[in-house]
């Protein structure tokens, strides 16, 4: 078998009633046995396809390791040692400069890629912007945004792509949040310009990883800048009507730009408007299509697990609607499993990576100043010796009851340590709503003969966009 399977497509199937969808073959020759050519085939593979350039070496060895690019890199994936790297030497790790080289010419100081000083003064700031109390206040207009947006999007088609249609949704409801709807651009262009940013940053440029130096033009990354800076255009004006409605004493909506604009204390200044602006791009491009994707793949994988997605069905018919938004998510607890399960198969957001600035040691392994640590979040979450039925849709792993089993550091869809994900909160409040909503009122039945193929971009998306009949309740 050629070295690289990404040709061959493997059919879902199922196993002792279990659902196993479609997924690359990962690859069964050892990275450090590659020769040259294997080598360059694997740089076209990451940027084409990271999901089809993983290695069986990766999903079993409890911390894998290779040369790429020049530099020694760890694929940990034993919670112990992803412990003790990421959380008892975080202090050592900086981020990764491919990720930054990719990353901060959009984002620039926003939380994700701001490091050291700038880090700890912005995540400092934004603590009180996510408290439990704010995130669980933005539940009702979360909820109240979807229900005015499901009958659209959902109402008059009887097929759809559902990748677009969560897009959207999930852009509406962030936006809602984050602006109150005080933006006039219209949802489909800002969204076509949010694709380009995604695609820009989530597309490795094979020059970036053979190190080119960066003043060569790379020319993918030239129409992606363009929409940048439409996006931060749209977001400084948004700010500056507030500020200056603000000023004019007026009341002014309760949602994030208002409280970022509030953010500061005794002992540091407030968020600048340039802070701001990076702030919320950073939130449009971290907080709304990790979470769409998400409910794409949980319906793609409910529209072939019947049994289990009529489970979900009776828990939302079930589910007191006349409750707060902010606790639907604890009254459907099969469906948010359903979620998280979803969340190991497919990782919204699958990679976490980093570089050792000191030498450390973990029993007899030393790992170098220098060397590179990837937490592969796809290969973790089906890691053979940490996962039973590892390929398998098998929700009820995730109920209250089985979860104890499953260490804080095998499952790390919002990552770990003092980086981790700071909208964690929002997202799964609003997974609960989204739920709720779209389930009580809509069944997606799948529509192709081929299955959706996984394609990893900064998320793991599916490359058809999943084509979907629907069907109203
Ligand atoms: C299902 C939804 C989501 C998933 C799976 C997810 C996943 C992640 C992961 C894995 C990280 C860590 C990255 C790293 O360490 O390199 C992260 C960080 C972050 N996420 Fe999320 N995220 C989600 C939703 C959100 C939302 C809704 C927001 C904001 C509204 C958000 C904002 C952020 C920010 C600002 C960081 C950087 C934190 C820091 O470095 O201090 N995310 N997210």
């Amino acid at each position: 078998m050629a070295r690289h399977n990404y040709k061959i497509r493997p059919a879902p199937k199922w196993e002792d009633g279990f659902f196993l969808p479609a997924t690359p073959i990962p690859i069964a020759k050892n990275p450090n046995d590659w020769s040259l050519i294997e080598g360059l085939q694997s740089i076209q593979a990451l940027a084409r396809n990271a999901v089809e350039a993983t290695t069986l070496y990766s999903m079993t060895d409890p911390c894998a390791h290779a040369h790429g690019f020049g530099t020694r890199i760890w694929v940990p994936g034993d919670p112990d040692i992803i412990r003790h790297l990421f959380v008892k030497n975080s202090s050592h790790l900086k981020m990764q400069p491919i990720r930054q080289m990719l990353l901060r010419p959009v984002l620039k100081d926003g939380l994700i890629t701001a490091e050291g000083k700038q880090w700890r003064r912005t995540r400092h700031l934004l603590a009180p912007v996510f408290t439990p109390r704010n995130t669980d206040g933005f539940a009702d207009a979360m909820a109240a945004s979807t229900e005015a947006a499901l009958p659209e999007l959902f109402g008059g088609e009887a097929q759809v792509f559902l990748s677009d249609k969560m897009l959207n949704l999930a852009y509406t409801v962030l936006s809602d949040t984050l602006f109150s709807g005080e933006i006039e651009e219209d949802t489909a262009r800002v969204l076509a310009d949010i694709a380009q940013l995604l695609n820009l940053l989530g597309r490795p440029n094979p020059m970036d990883m053979l190190k080119v130096p960066a003043w060569i033009p790379r020319l993918n990354r030239m129409r992606g800048l363009r929409a940048v800076k439409r996006v931060r255009a749209m977001i400084s004006d948004a700010t500056d009507k507030r500020m200056a409605a603000k000023a004019r004493g007026e009341a002014v909506p309760d949602d994030f730009l208002t409280l970022l604009i509030n953010s500061g204390d005794d002992d540091n200044a407030p968020l600048t408007g340039d802070e701001i602006e990076d702030q919320m791009l950073t939130f449009i491009g971290a907080g709304h299509e990790t979470t769409s994707r998400a409910m794409t793949w949980m319906l793609y994988l409910l529209s072939q697990d019947k049994e289990r997605r009529a489970k979900v069905e009776a828990e939302v018919d079930a589910l007191d609607l006349s409750l707060p938004a902010e606790q639907w998510a604890d009254h459907i607890p099969f469906a948010m499993a359903c979620f998280e399960e979803t969340m190991r198969l497919f990782p919204p957001a699958p990679i976490i990576s980093r570089e050792l600035t000191a030498d450390v040691q973990y029993k007899d392994r030393e790992f170098k100043t220098g060397d590179a640590v990837m937490i592969n979040l796809w290969a973790l979450h089906r890691h053979r010796n940490l996962w039973d039925r590892p390929d398998a849709f098998m929700p009820e792993r995730f109920l209250p009851e089985a979860r104890g089993s499953i260490d804080r550091f095998q499952y790390l869809p919002f990552g770990l340590g003092h980086r981790v994900c700071i909208g964690q909160r929002f997202a799964l409040k609003e997974a609960g709503i989204l739920i709720a909503l779209i389930m009580r009122d809509y069944r997606f039945d799948y529509a192709s003969d081929v299955a959706p193929w996984p394609k990893m971009r900064i998320t793991v998306q599916a490359d058809n966009a999943m084509p979907m009949k629907v069907i109203r309740r």
